[in-house]
């Protein structure tokens, strides 16, 4: 399977970062390595450090990016461990840190693994293939209240609690190895007048059950709070999300870096001593062009928010 993914908002991004020649730039999310191709023809004597924790985004980045490859490191790696990472290649301050979250479409079309609702596959959607937890571990050993949680808090789905409950009963008769079969059990349990049109009854319980096969909303926090240390003043953190979660952490995150004083109105006098640390790059965040909606509807939920360091 070829390693196509289009990168999203990719002109938007790489105006934000602003890039310096010779300056130091991390891709936290490499996937089909798009936005990294162009951050590192923008280079001269600078280096771009790109993080996947997939083996295979590395191995096809490899060849990729094989004619900027004195330029280039790749570390297969979660972009949490960002500050370890670099400072075992003596990198303690960089200028820019580009994060495009979630899956990449060659994840997510390859059926083999296990992300996506359209195919029937082994149950798997690790994004990091020696991780130890899969989406069928989850599925078939959480307790009921455990996937109902999480059905509801990262699918946002409002049927969770009749999913985990149909997930529980199916599982007693027979371990659910495949995403076919998971698939059949979420649209047993929405009854078919409540599904909406356009959305495939299984599309809010597979990202919910994604998120938590790779951890994917705890490692936000943690990168963007490594950025803030490591960036160099002037140096920019731009950050693609796709969904509303997601979104709401970097939200979160930068109005309160950007903010001074974070006591409660009621004090007459600071006693927090918060200081600012970044300023917002847009008070809103951008969203795909009309253009880009029509050429890769993949783009549809995008956002983008930066902020750079003061
Ligand atoms: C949306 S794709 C990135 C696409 C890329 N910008 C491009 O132009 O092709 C996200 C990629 O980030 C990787 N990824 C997601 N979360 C990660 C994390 N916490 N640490 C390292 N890689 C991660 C995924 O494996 C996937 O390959």
């Amino acid at each position: 399977m070829d390693f196509l993914h289009k990168p999203v908002m990719l002109n938007e991004c790489i105006d934000m970062l602003n890039i310096v020649p010779s300056g130091i730039y991390v891709d936290g999310t490499l996937g089909g390595a798009g936005h990294s191709l162009e951050i590192v023809k923008r280079l001269d004597s600078g280096k771009l450090i790109a993080f996947d924790q997939d083996i295979e985004a590395i191995k096809n980045a490899k060849i990729k990016l094989k004619s900027y490859e004195d330029k280039v490191i790749l570390i297969h790696d979660n972009f949490r461990n960002i500050k370890k990472s670099l400072e075992d290649i003596d990198i303690f301050r960089i200028n820019g840190l580009l994060l495009d979250l979630g899956v990449s479409s060659y994840q997510l079309d390859s059926p083999e693994r296990g992300f996506s609702y359209r195919y029937d596959a082994p149950l798997d959607m690790r994004m990091n293939q020696s991780s130890q937890i899969s989406a069928k571990y989850i599925v078939n050993t959480y307790s009921e209240e455990d996937l109902k949680r999480i059905i509801r808090d990262y699918g946002e789905e409002k049927w969770a609690s009749r999913i985990a409950q149909f997930i529980v009963e199916e599982r007693m008769k027979k371990p659910i190895d495949t995403t076919g079969e998971l698939v059949q059990i979420i649209k047993a349990a929405i009854p078919k007048k409540a599904r909406e049109e356009e959305q495939h009854p299984a599309k809010r319980t597979f990202q919910a059950i994604r998120i938590e096969t790779n951890h994917e909303l705890d490692v936000i926090h943690d990168v963007l709070e490594s950025a803030v240390e490591l960036l160099l003043p002037g140096g920019v953190i731009s950050v693609i999300t796709f969904h509303s979660l997601e979104d709401r952490i970097v939200k979160n995150f930068f109005r309160d870096e950007s903010t001074g004083c974070i006591c409660s109105p009621e004090i007459p006098v600071c006693v927090c001593n918060h200081q600012a640390r970044l300023r917002l790059a847009h008070r809103k965040p951008l969203v795909p062009s009309e253009e880009e909606l029509r050429e890769n509807p993949r783009s549809r939920s995008a956002k983008v928010r930066g902020a750079i360091k003061l």
